[in-house]
């Protein structure tokens, strides 16, 4: 009996202490809901299909020829952007984000961009986001280590083991979020020798379609640019349309409604399509122009990729308005002022036409 008892004690003691430490253990934190569906969590991110902003830091009014975007970051991110792209200069030392020339458009410096994008992020913890940086200047990585750093952006970056990673080979978007690592930043150039593991590699991990298309029957599906194997990677399809002024492409933003819809001829959603035909799977990455034309719709695709559906609790933003008076009061702290700026690109268009120095990208 006695030696019993002790037998019986020892087990009971054993069991409260692994049952105390089983529960005293922090519970692993588990995401339900990632970029705003159940469905998306257990889907790896390389199957994922995002909606980009093209030249995401060009904001102002659709009157200037350099701008591609209308509402701040914060309200693209609100709105279902998952991919902002820009174009990175260097200028007096300094990362700033210009379009072509600082001198045509100056979209602010890249530390306020992404203190921006820190803020939404922290604001919403259950989110994916990927940076597309076109790297114009071959600034070195370490100066873009050192302002991620600033702007606490490194820490919640996304490190793959080995890089280029393979379509099939992300993690899931669950996993990304538990993680805490759900920024994940490419640089179209520079970051080959991948000495900032956080910055990758654009086009070893992915590959484009065409940009500057100016017909909207010409948006294609085919391999323009890529330093990998495209028939294992991730690709993104530029689907924003321009128009030739003088030559120079610039946004065709009469064609908005059409380029943006989920359907017809011109198409986002057409565009899609004959992707997923063409390549038996969904690009990845949709980068679009003034995005909120079409009231949705290029979610609406991006949502039909990914099966899920689009349900925004509240609308999106409306094209801001054109006229005189609010070309003057910019709805982003991050655009110059536009008059002047307007100006300045005015002038510099007309020289640089002349010239034949500048291409709109
Ligand atoms: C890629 O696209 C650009 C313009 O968008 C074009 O000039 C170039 O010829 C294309 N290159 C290939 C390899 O398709
Ligand atoms: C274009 O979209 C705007 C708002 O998104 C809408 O007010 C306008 O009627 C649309 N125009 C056409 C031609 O579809």
């Amino acid at each position: 009996m006695p030696l019993l008892s002790k037998y019986l004690t020892r087990a009971v003691i054993t069991l409260f202490f692994s049952a105390t430490v089983v529960q005293g253990m922090a519970p692993e934190r588990r995401a339900t809901v990632c970029n705003g569906h159940a469905e998306l969590c257990e889907k790896s991110y390389g199957s994922v299909s995002f909606v980009g902003a093209h030249d995401s830091y060009a904001i102002g009014s659709r009157n200037m020829i350099t701008v591609n975007q209308d509402q701040s970051i914060t309200q693209q991110l609100n709105d279902g952007i998952r991919m902002l792209q820009m174009q990175a200069h260097l200028e007096k030392g300094e990362i700033r984000l210009c379009h072509t020339s600082c001198q045509l458009f100056d979209g602010g410096n890249l530390q306020s961009f992404l203190g921006e994008v820190k803020a939404w992020l922290d604001a919403n913890p259950n989110e994916v986001l990927s940076l597309l940086i076109v790297n114009i200047d071959n600034v070195a990585v370490a100066q873009y280590d050192s302002i991620f750093k600033a702007a606490s952006l490194d820490t919640i970056s996304f490190v793959p083991e080995v890089s280029p990673v393979p379509a099939s080979g992300w993690p899931t978007l669950g996993s990304m979020i538990d993680s805490g690592k759900r920024l994940v930043t490419f640089l179209d150039n520079g970051a080959e020798s991948g000495s900032v593991p956080y910055l990758l590699n654009e086009f070893t991990n992915v590959w484009e379609t065409a940009f500057n298309v100016v017909d909207p029957n010409l948006f294609d599906c085919t391999v323009n640019r890529t330093k990998g194997d495209a028939a294992s990677q991730m690709y993104l399809i530029n689907h924003f349309l321009d128009k030739l002024l003088l030559g120079q492409p610039i946004p065709d933003v009469s064609k908005l409604n059409v380029t943006n819809a989920a359907s017809g001829s011109g198409s986002l959603g057409a565009h899609v399509d004959a992707c997923v035909t063409l390549n038996t799977r969904p690009p990845n990455f949709l980068l679009v122009d003034f995005y909120e034309f079409g009231g949705g719709s290029v979610f609406e695709v991006a949502a039909r990729l990914n099966s899920v559906q689009y349900n925004p609790t509240t609308p999106i933003a409306s094209p801001l308005s054109t006229s005189t008076s609010d070309a003057s009061t910019p709805n982003n702290n991050s655009a110059p002022a536009l008059s002047y700026s307007y100006l300045v690109a005015s002038v510099t268009v007309v020289a640089s036409i002349v010239f034949g120095a500048y291409c709109l990208v």
